[in-house]
């Protein structure tokens, strides 16, 4: 039997937090229903976090509003705090994610709080969406370093994540936030981490700032991790770690996963087309080598 992968979705929210100039509402919709429609089951769709932090994520009640559902496709949002969870709640979010940091400063800067007072900040969260039936994903930034404080300890990852777990969150995502992993260094966190939480409770949230994402989600398919975060695209950054890129990009690690024989319920050409529509409306070449393959063989002249 196949192995099947699961794929977050995370162009919608990663991706586009990170734009200058403030994308539509009604492109953003667009472009989660094409998503949607190449077969992503998880699309990250917005984030419930103070507007004057992140202006691109005002337009969060608007979004889910927006939102055409689809039969088993599911909209998880950011929630940083009670406030944004209760927001998100009111305006329709069946799932959301807390997000913590392994490292003090990254964690001051994103969210402006230490870790242990995030941790805190989650506890309230926890309660009320177990009272809802919503589920919570876990994020831990600075899994593989931090862009203040360098290098960051695989036991505080571990730590950081057994405690995410701990409280209730159903997955735990591993985010390299500025793309400074490297395959060996990724399988090492991933032995530290799998000491408090089951691999199979694991995603890998990989930027592709030193092109290493797609070699980091190799080593840790081989690892026994099967969920992974892209953005199509590679869209994206973060707010508050400068010159961190994009996610890879979801075409990619599609392409990856259907040479491993592992099934995505992806239809890559759909999402091609829709990686081509957004590039095309940010006024940019598609960041992922598959698309500008498969373009280039499409029409052959178009990327010369
Ligand atoms: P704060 O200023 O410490 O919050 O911000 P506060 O409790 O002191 O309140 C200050 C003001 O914010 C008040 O409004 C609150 O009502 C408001 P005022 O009275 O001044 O008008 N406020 C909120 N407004 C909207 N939604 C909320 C909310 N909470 C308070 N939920 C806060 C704390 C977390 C809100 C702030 O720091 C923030 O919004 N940070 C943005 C963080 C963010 O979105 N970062 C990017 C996403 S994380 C990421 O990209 C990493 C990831 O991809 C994984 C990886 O790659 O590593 C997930
Ligand atoms: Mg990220």
């Amino acid at each position: 039997m196949k192995s099947s992968v699961k794929i977050v979705e995370v162009g919608p929210r990663d991706g586009l937090q990170n734009e200058v100039k403030v994308v539509p509402t009604a492109m953003k919709l667009d472009l989660i229903e094409r998503l949607a429609k190449a077969g992503l089951k998880n699309i990250e769709a917005t984030s419930f976090v103070s507007p004057k932090w992140v202006p691109q994520m005002g337009d969060h009640i608007q979004m889910m509003s927006g939102l055409k559902r689809y039969p088993g496709v599911s909209y998880p949002v950011l929630t940083p705090n009670l406030k944004g969870f209760e927001a998100a709640t009111q305006s329709g979010a069946t799932e959301v994610a807390v997000f913590a940091a392994a490292s003090e400063t990254f964690s001051g800067r994103n969210i402006n709080c230490s870790i242990a007072e995030s941790l805190e900040r989650f506890e309230p969260v926890m309660q009320s969406a177990q009272s809802l039936g919503i589920k919570v994903r876990g994020y831990v930034s600075c899994v593989a370093g931090c862009p203040y404080e360098g290098k960051v300890d695989p036991e505080r990852v571990a730590d950081v994540a057994g405690r995410l777990f701990n409280m209730g969150c159903y997955e735990v995502s591993l985010g390299d936030t500025i793309g400074i992993g490297t395959p060996v260094g990724v399988q090492k966190m991933l032995e530290s981490v799998a000491k408090r939480v089951p691999v199979s409770a694991l995603a890998g949230h990989y930027h592709d700032t030193y092109g290493m994402a797609l070699m980091n989600i190799y080593a840790s398919y081989q690892f026994g991790v099967r969920v992974f975060d892209s953005s199509v695209s590679g869209l994206g950054g973060c707010p508050y770690a400068k010159g961190a890129s994009g996610n890879v990009a979801t075409e990619d690690v599609v392409f990856l996963m259907n040479s491993l024989g592992a099934n995505t319920g992806v239809d890559l050409e759909k999402l091609v087309d829709a990686s081509a529509w957004i590039s095309t409306l940010l006024n940019r070449v598609p960041n992922s080598k598959v698309t500008r393959a498969i373009l280039a063989k499409r029409v052959p002249e178009a990327l010369s």
